[in-house]
């Protein structure tokens, strides 16, 4: 697929992971669509330059009125943190949005999922409903590419309370931290071959740092304390609390507890050119650009 009068629908286009897909997309020359429940959000957040449909993922009618003449459609929902709402985004929309693309003949789909996603792996409502939603996008017909990524550096921040970054559960495994900019432009670069139809590619960083590795590192650099704290603690503190949030947050950190990556990024890494950025790279930079 060349770039050129070729259109990418982006569902979760305004999201973390999903906004600089969309950007990458754009300035890579194809014609960029959202779907977005709040349009006028999408269009402060991404600028001019990106058609932007209405809708939410739940509509059959808004998805089908934006993959009209689409070449293509990249998924980057977000469900959670009740098992329900796991379900509906991780596992029922890409079902709904997998067959809309089969019945329009939209050339491929795309979508973020994460490695440990398997039968085997499948200990929390996030994993099973990720594991629902890849087998129901296989079956789909649709020609699809699964991108199985690492931890995104772009995370990190997120686990920064005042002045400390929150070290949750003992997650022992090396983690392959992944710059989104180098995510962004491989999904984009996968919509310029046909051979990265029908796989799951490993989407893996340059370098492996533990969490706490990653964590001593980014608090070194930005002057915060890491404040270890276990899962059972967060778990207890989100149950006495009522906080939903960290509830799920304590169920995620303890699945990473117990699986590492599995997979290998050298398929993506040919195919797509290797992520290059590193996490003291990363770190360099201002935190608007990264
Ligand atoms: N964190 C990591 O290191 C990592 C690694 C691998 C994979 N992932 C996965 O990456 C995915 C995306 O994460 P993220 O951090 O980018 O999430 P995010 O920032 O919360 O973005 C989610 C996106 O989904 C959209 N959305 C939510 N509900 C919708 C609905 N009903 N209809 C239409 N759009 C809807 C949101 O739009 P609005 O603007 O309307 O809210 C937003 O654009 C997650 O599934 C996560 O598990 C993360």
């Amino acid at each position: 697929m060349t770039t050129t009068n070729k259109t990418i629908l982006v569902i979760g286009g305004t999201g973390m992971l999903g906004k600089p897909v969309a950007q990458q997309l754009k300035a890579d020359g194809f014609n960029v669509r959202l779907l977005a429940r709040n349009p006028e959000k999408a269009q402060k957040l991404l600028g001019a330059g990106y058609e932007i449909v209405k809708g939410d993922v739940d509509s059959p009618a808004a998805l089908r009125e934006a993959m009209n003449g689409v070449d293509g459609v990249h998924i980057s929902l977000k469900g959670g943190p009740t098992e329900a709402d796991f379900d509906r985004m991780d596992h029922l929309a890409t079902r709904d949005i997998a067959n809309a693309a089969k019945e329009m003949n939209v050339g491929r789909v795309t979508i973020l999922s994460a490695y440990a996603v398997s039968e085997e792996k499948a200990d929390t409502p996030e994993s099973r409903s990720k594991v629902k939603g890849e087998a129901a996008l296989k079956s789909s017909g649709v020609p699809y590419t699964i991108f199985r990524a690492s931890w995104f550096m772009e995370t990190l921040p997120l686990f920064v309370q005042g002045k400390s970054i929150s070290l949750i559960g003992n997650l022992p495994h090396p983690l392959h931290w992944i710059a989104v900019k180098d995510y962004a432009r491989m999904v984009s670069k996968s919509y310029q071959t046909n051979e990265t139809l029908n796989k799951e590619l490993y989407i893996f960083g340059p370098e492996a740092y533990t969490m706490g590795e990653a964590m001593k590192i980014y608090a070194e650099h930005t002057g915060v304390k890491v404040a270890p704290m276990s899962t059972q603690m967060l778990a207890a503190l989100g149950l006495l609390t009522f906080n939903t949030e960290w509830k799920g947050m304590a169920v995620l950190m303890k699945h990473y507890e117990n699986w590492g990556e599995d997979g290998s990024p050298e398929e993506a890494n040919r195919l797509l050119g290797a992520p290059q950025e590193t996490l003291q790279e990363w770190l360099q930079k201002p935190l608007t650009s990264q």
